[in-house]
């Protein structure tokens, strides 16, 4: 198997690394920055391709990776998908619902294989704490907060627009802030656990001068219960359950127990493996369990890879993909309305 990787930067080492594990060929790799696309061709032995649109059509590559920043996703996504590619895609898939709605019905009328890159699901404990959830309901709350290391981020030129008017960094690689960024894992982690929710309300908050917001509260709203999300960040960098300062973590609250779910930061898995805390009604225990160290990326690689080779169906998909970017569409409307948005999200 071959493929093409479109954008070199942060999170593509991450897909470079899983590929390499899985003995996967990286033939062709593409970046708006020649220097640096050149740079990571010439390291891998593959070929520079300066326009993604020759890359995905390129036909000794099965499937492709996007790995540019979010604006990016949709033009190159609906190309790939058009060249008849395999596409896993960094999440968020796209910028918004709209964006993302084109891009499943793209998926799925060609019948693409199409992966997004929500690689927490693949940890052993998010799998283990999916088990659980359904031992120990039904869920009757949850909470969940992604608090990252933020130390100095209210006076960050990261998520400050240019002088000129450009987007902060934040704004042109996730094409928006703490909801996108940290937040959009956990809304996948809750779909992968309870389903999708009915309702959305949400506020966000940052520093005026910023484009986008540095701190989210979401609330999912069920039919039989709320989960509620916050993303941010903290100056105290002792935060979390490894005391580093990466503080994220969902507690699903059922009839039967409570599971709570750490996870460790995301760009060092070898660090630490994921916590899982289990406590059960019926026998009054309480058990944590230690995960061994995993790396979600290689993971996620590998299913990505196994579903090209073989054709098993890829696992969060097109559709988990839009569902996330809706929530996040819908939250940014309720902040801006001060009202509850209707969630209507379906597979059929
Ligand atoms: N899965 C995760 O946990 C995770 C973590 C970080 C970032 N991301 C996602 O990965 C994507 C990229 O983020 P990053 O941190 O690697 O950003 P980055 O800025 O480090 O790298 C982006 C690279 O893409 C290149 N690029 C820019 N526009 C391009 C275009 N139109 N076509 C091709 N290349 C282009 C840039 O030159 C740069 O090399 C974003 O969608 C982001 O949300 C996901």
């Amino acid at each position: 198997m071959r493929v093409g990787i479109i954008g070199c930067g942060g999170i593509a080492r991450f897909h470079v690394a899983g590929y390499q594990a899985a003995g996967v060929e990286i033939a062709a790799v593409c970046d708006v920055d020649a220097d640096r696309g050149r740079q990571v061709a010439a390291g891998l032995g593959a070929e520079y391709v300066a326009d993604f649109r020759r890359l995905v059509k390129r036909p000794d590559l099965e499937a492709v990776s996007i790995c540019s920043p979010t604006p990016a996703h949709l033009e190159q996504c609906l190309a790939a998908i058009a060249a008849g590619k395999a596409v896993l895609c960094e999440k968020t898939m796209t910028g918004s619902a709209r964006e993302a709605e084109q891009v499943l019905a793209a998926a799925r009328e060609a019948g693409t294989i199409f992966q997004v890159a929500y690689m927490k699901r693949f940890l052993p404990a998010a799998v283990r704490a999916r088990e659980e959830v359904a031992r120990l309901g039904p869920v009757f709350s949850i909470q969940a907060r992604s608090f990252q290391p933020g130390r100095g981020i209210e006076d960050s030129d990261m998520w400050r627009p240019g002088a000129d008017g450009k987007p902060s960094w934040v704004k042109a690689m996730a094409g928006a802030g703490a909801l996108a960024t940290n937040g959009s894992h956990i809304i996948d982690l809750i779909h992968g656990l309870v389903g999708h929710p009915c309702g959305v309300c949400a506020t966000v908050h940052g520093p005026a001068d910023y484009d986008v917001e540095i701190d989210a509260h979401l609330l999912m709203e069920y039919p039989d219960f709320t989960a509620h999300l916050e993303a941010s960040f903290h100056p105290y960098l002792k935060t979390g359950a490894n005391r580093d300062g990466w503080d994220e973590w969902i507690q699903v609250n059922g009839r039967g127990g409570r599971v709570e779910l750490f996870t460790v930061q995301w760009n060092e898995p070898e660090k630490a493996g994921a916590i899982l805390r289990v406590y059960e009604v019926a026998t009054d225990a309480e058990t944590c369990y230690v995960f061994d160290r995993a790396n979600g990326f290689d993971l996620e690689v590998a299913a990505f890879v196994a579903s090209v080779s073989g054709g098993a169906a890829a696992s969060p998909d097109a559709f988990d993909g839009y569902a996330v970017d809706v929530i996040i569409d819908a939250a940014y409307q309720a902040a801006a309305s001060g009202c509850r948005q209707a969630i209507r999200l379906s597979r059929e």
